[in-house]
């Protein structure tokens, strides 16, 4: 009899639920009017007298166990109820962390400071606006030199003197004006201009210019480094150096790489031809160098800009450069997997 009472202790003891009906059985079970306690107390009086004693201590720890669990087991449902409503179900797994990821503006520019990093180039920034000196004049552009026009510009209002930068050509002038030869700097920035806005061209966007000056610098050495660029940067190995014409470059050149003519994007990027034109370059005019006190007859340079969205537009086949600066997470997120 005593031992059938303590299997049911060890009973009482294992039973777990968070489903209420099995827990009001349970209840039923053991402590109902016709339950398993009600019959082992009418069982008492046909026990062994000596024995009662151990046999009444059985069946009380028995009952006291069946009510504690019972109450033990509402309690848990009770409060768990009680998170639900007010912090939601506090058993729930966490949310998942969105990871952020760059700006395809941000990620092509790492990259191509990463390339000219890998030979020797350093990073220079400068300010968006600009006084005239560091963005027209110092650069061979005097006031009303008819190219200027190249380049509309977003003159200040307040101080027609200041305006915002049209290229980081201006930050390479106030980089020569601080440091001598040797230089080897690449200036990534937005720069603006006062163009209508369209799928191609917008009013703002952003550039990276290049800058390497020292003793016996030749053509070359632009090529080369080009070269070496385009090869890194896409994957492609043909480059072309067509004459073009810059105030503060001479001789001066636009590069085109060669993209290939497989696909039919292929071919309505580069209009039929298989070229496409990236950059802008040439060697640093004497006057340039005059401008920020180094001596052009010892030194001499050569300089490069492109734009970024170009260059990233291709990368990406993005068909409109206002998607850029739309901010719309389906286009952000694609570049999630990028580096
Ligand atoms: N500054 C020129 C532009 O913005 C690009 C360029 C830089 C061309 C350096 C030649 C040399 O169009």
């Amino acid at each position: 009899m005593l031992d059938k009472v303590k299997e049911l202790i060890g009973e009482v003891d294992a039973f777990q639920s968070s489903n209420v009906e099995e827990i009001e059985a349970f209840r039923i079970k053991f402590l109902g009017k016709k339950g398993i306690l009600t019959d082992l107390f009418a069982e008492f009086k046909n026990v062994a007298e000596d024995e009662r004693k151990e046999f009444g201590l059985y069946i009380n720890t028995l009952k006291n166990a069946a009510q504690e669990k019972v109450t033990f087991l509402k309690e848990v449902i009770e409060n768990a109820k009680g998170f639900k409503t007010k912090y939601g179900d506090l058993t729930r797994p966490a949310e998942p962390i969105e990871l952020g990821n760059r700006h395809p503006i941000s990620l092509v520019k790492n990259q191509i400071v990463d390339i000219f990093s890998r030979i020797g180039f350093t990073v220079s920034e400068g300010p968006e606006m600009e006084d005239d000196w560091h963005n027209f004049t110092g650069l061979n552009l005097p006031e009303h030199h008819p190219a200027r026009d190249m380049q509309d510009t977003f003159f200040l209002q307040k101080n027609p003197d200041m305006l915002l930068r049209t290229h980081t050509s201006s930050v390479q002038m106030r980089y020569m004006e601080s440091h001598q030869p040797p230089i080897r700097t690449v200036s990534p920035g937005r720069v603006f201009r006062n163009e209508d806005i369209s799928a191609r061209s917008h009013c703002i966007f952003h550039q990276v210019e290049g800058l390497y000056i020292d003793t016996d610098v030749s053509f070359a050495d632009l090529k080369q480094t080009l070269l070496y660029f385009t090869k890194e940067m896409f994957g492609k190995s043909k480059i072309r150096l067509r004459p073009s014409y810059f105030p503060f470059t001479e001789p001066s050149a636009e590069v085109d790489i060669y993209w290939g003519l497989e696909t039919e994007v292929d071919y309505k990027i580069t209009k039929g031809t298989g070229w496409l034109e990236i950059m802008g370059c040439g060697m640093v005019d004497p006057n340039v160098l005059k401008n920020v006190n180094i001596d052009p007859t010892k030194y001499s340079g050569f300089a490069f800009g492109m734009g970024i969205e170009r260059i990233a537009m291709l990368l990406y086949q993005i068909p409109d450069i206002r998607m850029f600066y739309e901010n719309d997470v389906r286009f952000l997120e694609q570049f999630k997997s990028v580096r």
